[in-house]
């Protein structure tokens, strides 16, 4: 019988990953201005999904269906962007990172006895566990909240976490958030690494004690089990309630903001993986992030939304690429934290990039939550994209940074938002 189950199971981990078989992924490298247009035209043509966005001096890395590889690389060639190959079998590089999480599951089992979001890539429960467990084990500063369910009634938790139960109107509020795109798996780490930097492990007090925060890990709970379970790749909610809402679930989260909403970057047909929505906030995911900003908007000063990959500290304008007012506190804020991040970070990891979103003209695109947060009035507001890194001959990389490197990931990027946070209330708190 035992073995039976066992047979069963290996099976089911074979049968998993197959629809990508015959996808590809390639690096692309445009390196001029005309380059970056071209390719930006084929996105629609040729469905181009990308996992990471090209800047300059820095590839790209794309996800290309079969129907469109020859086409899309003799587009390539016609207009001398470099590209190549980075797999070529999907599905095998998948399985390999399933025994990596597999393996380091193990490994940070028999550590703890108890699995924590950082420790690797978990599923939704261990993060509804640690969020209640910490509510539960530090009832003095932090609040569980659950504002509402996911559409399919996944409940959407956030803490917040205060010395001052919220009350001391003179703290800034800083907002991180996580897992709106739900397959950028190293994203909910970071956000769940902040909430145990002010609580469990608590090593720079004034952290906790000079801010109010607010730190949702996963806002598409659907999209995240779903990219467990089913589809490695998924991206958007999982709402059915659009034209094509049974045979292409879902929205982009993060093109259903109502800043310039559905303009560019962004498609009005379901099947796309940047389906901005029916109309604005048609999410009850995205609205739940809307609610939080304008209830502390007032005070908060910092908002980061995390994303990955690519080693990027992105702000506003997102849809269009200038700069706002606020660009030149925004720059030099962003360089404060990638600072601290390289301060922390390995060797071999890539170096941050700071810039608006006009550094990858490929990927300009309206509807986004740091231009909606910073549209309304938060002074600072970020993408981090979080990196991506291959490590040579073993799973996907990149994308599925290896789980060995999750904790560092979380520590580097603690850096950044403790520094962030210093620096917001410098240039933007009440005193
Ligand atoms: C880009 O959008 C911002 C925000 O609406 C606006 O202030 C700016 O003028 C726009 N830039 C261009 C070149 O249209
Ligand atoms: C750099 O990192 C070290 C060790 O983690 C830390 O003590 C120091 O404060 C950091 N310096 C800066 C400028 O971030
Ligand atoms: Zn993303």
């Amino acid at each position: 019988m035992k073995s039976l189950v066992l047979v069963l199971l290996v099976a089911a981990a074979c049968a998993k990953h197959e629809d990508y078989i015959g996808w590809k992924t390639y690096f692309v490298g445009p390196s001029t201005t005309d380059q970056f247009k071209d390719l930006a035209v084929m996105v629609p043509v040729f469905e181009l999904d990308f996992l990471s966005r090209p800047i300059i001096g820095r590839e790209g890395l794309v996800l290309v269906k079969p129907e469109h590889q020859d086409s899309f690389t003799k587009a390539l060639e016609e207009k001398g962007i470099t590209y190549y190959i980075h797999a070529d079998n999907i599905k095998e590089r998948l399985d390999i990172d399933d025994e990596a999480i597999e393996a380091q599951n193990k490994l940070t089992m028999s550590r703890s006895g108890f699995r924590k979001p950082f420790d690797n890539y978990q599923p939704l429960e261990v993060y509804d566990n640690y969020l209640e467990d910490i509510a539960r084990r530090f009832p003095n500063i932090a609040t569980l909240v659950t504002p509402a369910n996911s559409f399919e009634g996944h409940p959407i938790k956030y803490l917040k976490i205060s010395t001052t139960d919220f009350q001391d109107r003179r703290k800034p509020v800083i907002v991180i958030d996580g897992g709106i795109h739900s397959r950028e798996w190293i994203s909910p780490p970071t956000v769940a690494y902040a909430i145990r930097k002010l609580t469990e492990d608590l090593t720079e007090t004034e952290m906790l004690h000079n801010y109010d925060w607010i730190l949702l890990p996963i806002v598409n709970p659907d999209g995240y089990k779903f990219s467990f379970e089913r589809a490695r790749f998924w991206r958007k909610t999982r709402s059915t309630d659009h034209a094509q809402g049974q045979n292409c679930p879902g929205v982009d989260g993060n093109r259903n903001y109502d800043f310039f909403w559905n303009t560019v970057g962004s498609s009005s047909w379901p099947c796309h993986d940047t389906f901005a929505g029916s109309r604005p906030f048609s999410e009850v995911e995205t609205r739940v992030v809307r609610d939080i900003l304008h209830e502390h908007l007032e005070r908060i000063t910092l908002y980061i939304t995390m994303h990955s990959f690519g080693s990027l500290i992105l702000y506003s304008w997102g849809h269009n690429g200038s700069f706002s007012h606020n660009a030149f506190a925004l720059h030099v804020v962003g360089v404060n934290m990638a600072d601290a991040i390289f301060n922390a970070t390995l060797p071999h990891f890539p170096r941050y990039t700071v810039g608006n979103a006009g550094l990858s003209p490929v990927l300009l695109a309206s509807g986004a939550a740091e231009d909606y947060a910073h549209y309304i009035g938060v002074p600072l507001s970020y993408t981090f994209e979080l990196p991506g890194v291959f490590t040579s001959g073993t799973g996907f990389g990149g994308f599925t940074i290896h789980p060995r490197y999750i904790e560092q990931v979380c520590k580097e990027t603690w850096a950044a938002i403790a520094v962030g946070a210093r620096r917001s209330a410098e240039m933007f708190g009440k005193k």
